[in-house]
């Protein structure tokens, strides 16, 4: 297993890019599998957990290559996707499979679903159950993948969603594009909503209504032009280095400030931190912008409800502004965080402790305290192979004394290549 040590650094001054958003990068392999005509994504995330979704439609037959630097998705239509010959894999990734399941539960054929160590202990009753009501039949391990899916037809629900989840959101509005009947999804606290903005875009005939959305069935998708923008959850590592590094400026050109993700900018505001956003524009339908973030002195502060589906990925990284920040942090109403790629309330908990900072693990969070810039204890830091993890600590480890080392990297991989490459150039 890979490992590094990073080193402390202070006066960077930075302009960063970062690769493109991975929920939009599968959504837009996704539905331009399913669109009629060509779908050209430029800025596409080229990791593991999105280059799982281009085999995985590549594998029910739909063409998709790599011209230059662009992806171009040859799509056939609705009813276009062939029975795959092999078990589909997902990887790492729970937007993968989950969103998959959506789509194959509609198909005339029968397939099987399945991810890596991780992906298989994550619930998939979630899915299974709101497309079992719309008629779908599958065959799970306990709630579990793997998955047989037995493709049926669909009708349409009213689904009332239990929790605030964008994957299974997603998964129940692709399955409507083929259902008989409308479906209506409602959810307790508004999640990303990427899906529904591409969706439109490319034609779908959906309607929403505060956290109310409507998809009309059977309408023809028209593949597009898509660029993606740079990912938050990428560019939240970078925001909370400028704001800890002495001495610092980062710029992250061209994020997706799509307000159903911009939390962490709303929660590191509150926290004292100096973030700007600038040219701000929209791009087929999803706002971007470039944010500039500050060295700054933080203090502790309270994140919990509405605001949580928010920032969920930017959990672990908040943590970490949150253990260097004056005061104490409560983060709640995050249940959600213990069945991410690894329990990240217990990941986040462990490597704080080894650092010694002093943290509250509890249910649904966790209460940090900050200690306010003083210096923290070198550590071995263990990822649990979580791709989030690995990168979080690698931000504290900028501002210790002595760095810090950083055990089991390669899971970076699934989300964000290129993480490691743009620290050490800063
Ligand atoms: C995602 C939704 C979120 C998020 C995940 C990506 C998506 O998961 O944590 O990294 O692309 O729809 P949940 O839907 O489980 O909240």
């Amino acid at each position: 297993m890979k490992k590094i040590h990073i080193s402390p650094k202070k006066n960077c001054k930075a302009v960063i890019k970062v690769e493109g958003d991975k929920s939009i990068s599968h959504r837009a392999i996704i539905i331009g599998s399913i669109a009629k005509g060509k779908t050209e994504i430029e800025n596409f995330l080229e990791a593991e957990d999105t280059l799982n979704t281009v085999n995985i439609f590549r594998e029910m037959g739909v063409k998709i290559e790599k011209k230059g630097d662009n992806y171009f998705v040859y799509g056939n239509g609705l009813n276009s996707l062939r029975e795959p010959n092999k078990i589909l894999y997902s990887g790492n990734s729970g937007t993968g499979i989950r969103l998959t399941l959506g789509i194959l539960a509609a198909q005339p054929f029968t397939s099987t679903i399945t991810g890596d160590s991780q992906v298989v202990k994550r619930p998939m009753m979630r899915v299974i159950e709101p497309l079992t009501r719309m008629g779908a039949k599958f065959q799970s391990n306990n709630g579990y993948a793997p998955i047989t899916v037995y493709g049926s037809n669909l009708k349409g629900i009213t689904y009332k969603m239990p929790i605030a989840s964008a994957q299974v959101k997603s998964s129940i509005m692709l399955a409507a594009l083929y259902a008989d009947g409308i479906t209506e999804i409602i959810e307790p606290v508004k999640s990303r909503d990427h899906t529904e903005r591409m969706l439109k875009y490319f034609g779908a005939k959906i309607f929403i209504k505060n956290n109310k959305i409507k998809i009309m069935p059977h309408s023809e998708l028209i593949g597009k032009r898509i660029f993606v923008p740079c990912d938050i959850s990428s560019a939240a590592f970078f925001i909370v280095a400028g704001l800890l590094m002495k001495g610092s400026k980062i710029k992250l050109k061209n994020v997706c400030i799509n307000p159903t993700r911009t939390g962490i900018i709303d929660a590191l505001k509150k926290m004292g931190g100096k973030i700007k956003i600038v040219n701000k524009r929209i791009k087929n339908n999803e706002p971007i912008g470039d944010i500039i973030a500050s060295t700054s002195k933080l203090k502790g502060t309270t994140i919990k409800g509405s605001l949580i589906p928010r920032l969920i990925d930017e959990i672990p990284v908040i943590s970490i502004a949150a253990a260097f920040a004056k005061g104490k942090t409560v983060i709640k109403d995050a249940k959600e965080l213990r069945v991410k790629e690894t329990d990240r309330i217990k990941t986040i908990t462990k490597n704080l402790k080894r650092i010694g900072i002093k943290v509250i693990e509890k249910e649904d969070g966790m209460i940090i305290y900050g200690n306010n810039m003083t210096p923290f204890k070198y550590a071995d830091i263990d990822s649990f192979g979580d791709h989030r993890i690995a990168m979080a600590f690698s931000i504290a480890a900028l501002v210790g004394d002595n760095g810090l080392l950083i055990k089991d990297i390669d899971c970076v991989n699934t989300s964000f290549p290129n993480f490691f490459r743009i620290l050490n150039n800063l």
